[in-house]
């Protein structure tokens, strides 16, 4: 059965105006779930897209430092590259560089994906340190309150690459994923269960180069091995795209408050 997608996308003519929006995005879902269930939990991307945003939201010049409980956040990535915090190429690294080395974050609030570590071995250690912060028995799975995705040019997500084992990975929390076409051929990441589980789920997506993708996995035929960005369908029903006019160029014009809505079947 089919089941109907609610997708929101805001288009921003301006960088600043998109990394604003997205730090908007992390402070609400954050004070909402304090406020619900006196926690936060988040799990956050690499790549190049969101680090204006952990810069701003580090920023004690901005509003959204003082904003966020720090004390009740916990967060954790979606997925990491198989290299050492130190190695350019680390999630963890950029985040902490840019974020974590400058908010009052308890270090132990930090879950990082240790990728210096075998791939195998750290997924499973990733999973056990999630399962055990939630408590959690059996299957059942955690529910992040907020999950900050990117897409690649490719169409992935996470560490969710075409035609990649992850992609039929059902069951586990994190795993490892062997990506042949990528320079970091080794990663950890969530599985697409895992994410869609999570209570408000985003996309932050810029630049000329990820309008094709988006308009296929958006609008094109349902093609999941080719473009797994299709696999998020959160549970809630509802998927956020925040985006630049570049990304955006194949989607349908948003209305004048920059704000267009498209409901897809999957
Ligand atoms: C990673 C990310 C990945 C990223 C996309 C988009 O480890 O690289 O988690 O999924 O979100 O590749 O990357 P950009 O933001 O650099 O375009």
């Amino acid at each position: 059965m089919a089941k109907k997608i609610h997708v929101e996308y805001r288009v921003f003519r301006q960088q600043d105006a998109l990394s604003r929006a997205t730090a908007e995005q992390f402070v609400k879902g954050i004070q909402s779930a304090v406020t619900t269930r006196g926690i936060a939990r988040i799990a956050i991307s690499g790549g190049s897209s969101p680090k204006p945003v952990f810069a701003l939201l580090a920023d004690p010049n901005a509003p959204y430092r003082a904003a966020i409980p720090w004390d009740r956040l916990w967060i954790f990535w979606v997925d990491e590259r198989c290299v050492p915090p130190e190695h350019p190429d680390s999630n963890f690294g950029a985040a902490r560089d840019l974020l974590l080395d400058r908010v009052p974050l308890a270090p132990n609030h930090a879950i990082r994906i240790e990728g210096e570590l075998d791939p195998e071995q750290a997924a499973a250690r990733y999973e056990s340190a999630i399962r055990k912060h939630y408590r959690l028995e059996g299957a059942k799975v955690p529910v992040f309150d907020v999950v900050q995705l990117g897409m690649g040019d490719d169409g992935h997500c996470a560490s969710l690459f075409p035609h990649t084992a992850a992609l039929h990975e059902v069951a586990r929390v994190a795993i490892a994923n062997h990506v042949p076409q990528q320079k970091q051929s080794w990663r950890v990441t969530l599985t697409w269960p895992v994410i869609n589980a999570a209570r408000d789920v985003f996309f932050l997506i810029d630049g000329p180069s990820k309008a094709d993708p988006l308009g296929r996995v958006l609008l094109g035929p349902w093609d999941p091995e080719t473009l797994p960005s299709q696999l998020v369908q959160p549970q809630t029903g509802r998927l956020l795209f925040l985006l630049d006019t570049a990304a955006a160029a194949h989607l349908p014009a948003p209305g004048a408050d920059g704000t267009g809505t498209l409901e897809i079947a999957r």
